[in-house]
């Protein structure tokens, strides 16, 4: 922004302060926030100031931090009400379990320094650590580049949601693996779908790939097959809240739909996400991973910036009619191409994953 680098959430050493992007702002207005409580950090991740797996486990484990800082001995609390904030990505109990496990053997007048370090440090690890997926991923982008017969057309890549540097620390999960094919000289452009009901795909994807000069283009979350059917998808990447050892990936609700349409239609389907997101406990999806539903506002209504550049609301629909909102949906893994981690691309099965449990 401006000639300035921002990650997602950051530490201010200068006065001891944890600072987000709030993301229910954009794409109109660039705005920062101060979390101070456990309160502050709650609210954030509920009203989806923050958002995206690995930011969430993220910012709760910042969470904890500042609960401690108002009183070290609501470890367990602030744990739990951290823990009940979003039910589907994985991360968030990863995050906390870690930091449990280092508080909880800690002496309480030491906890808060031990807090601060350790959420300093998965800051610091989840940035490197999507920095790595994109490079990793980046390679399947080069080889699918290389073998297209028809350099006069970019590759052309199609995204869901956001799973960019907004929904980690830095540089993102399938966004990063553009940035990195990106830099590495693959030309691009980018189907964003819009990503109804929250639009992050149109709000956030958009403003991110603006921001880094990607070729970008904003279409209707309906027009992915239609667009493979055409040939005008060479593959599709998309992020994960939660996957199963056997390589069934949980993400935003469409993801599914979308790979079907890669399936019959031929197209790669690729999915980038942290060994975090792995939820090792777990083999089938769809029977095991809970699906968040969330305010159904979001779907009968719409907000954005209007005429007079004011942000408004507005109702699509007859008042009072009946509205269903499941935030994710179960892409199963026989419909997966490649998972691509920190560690290595993998084939969506257990006999692969099961290896990243160490
Ligand atoms: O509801 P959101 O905006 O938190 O959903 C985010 C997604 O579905 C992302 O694709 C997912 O978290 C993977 S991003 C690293």
């Amino acid at each position: 922004m401006n000639g300035q680098h921002f990650q997602s959430i950051w530490f201010d050493e200068s006065d001891n302060s944890v600072h987000i992007i709030d993301q229910t702002c954009l794409p109109h207005r660039f705005e920062t926030l101060t979390l101070e409580t456990l309160a502050d950090a709650c609210h954030a991740i509920e009203a989806m100031q923050v958002r995206g797996a690995p930011l969430i486990g993220v910012t709760a484990v910042y969470g904890v931090y500042l609960a401690l800082l108002e009183d070290p001995n609501q470890l367990a609390v602030a744990v739990d009400r951290l823990a009940a904030t979003r039910p589907t990505a994985v991360n968030l109990q990863w995050a906390l379990d870690r930091m449990n496990a280092a508080l909880r053997n800690t002496l309480v007048d030491q906890r808060v320094a031990v807090a601060l370090q350790q959420a300093r440090a998965m800051e610091a690890e989840d940035s490197a650590i999507c920095a790595e997926i994109g490079v990793q991923g980046a390679k399947l982008l080069q080889e699918i580049w290389d073998a297209k017969p028809d350099k006069s057309e970019p590759l052309n890549v199609l995204t869901h949601c956001n799973a960019g540097a907004l929904a980690t620390v830095d540089w993102g999960t399938a966004l990063s693996v553009i940035y990195k094919a990106a830099e590495a000289g693959v030309e691009l452009h980018v189907w964003v779908d819009e990503t109804r009901p929250r639009n992050q795909g149109a709000s956030l994807t958009c403003w991110e790939l603006g921001h880094q000069d990607i070729a970008h283009t904003l279409i209707v979350d309906n027009a992915g097959g239609h667009l493979m059917q055409q040939g005008l998808v060479d593959c599709c990447v998309v992020g994960s809240d939660r996957t199963t050892i056997t390589g069934d990936v949980c993400n935003k609700i469409g993801t599914y739909l979308k790979a079907l349409a890669a399936f019959d239609n031929d197209v790669p389907f690729f999915v980038a996400l942290p060994v975090s997101s792995i939820d090792f406990t777990l083999s089938d999806g769809i029977k095991e991973i809970p699906i968040e539903e969330r305010d159904t506002e979001e779907v009968s209504h719409l907000s954005g910036i209007d005429a007079n550049g004011l942000v408004s609301k507005i109702r699509l629909c007859p008042e009072g009619v009946a509205v269903s909102n499941f935030g994710f949906d179960v892409t199963p893994a026989r419909l997966v191409t490649k998972i691509i981690t920190e560690r290595g691309v993998f084939d969506a099965e257990q006999s692969q994953l099961a290896r990243l449990r160490s």
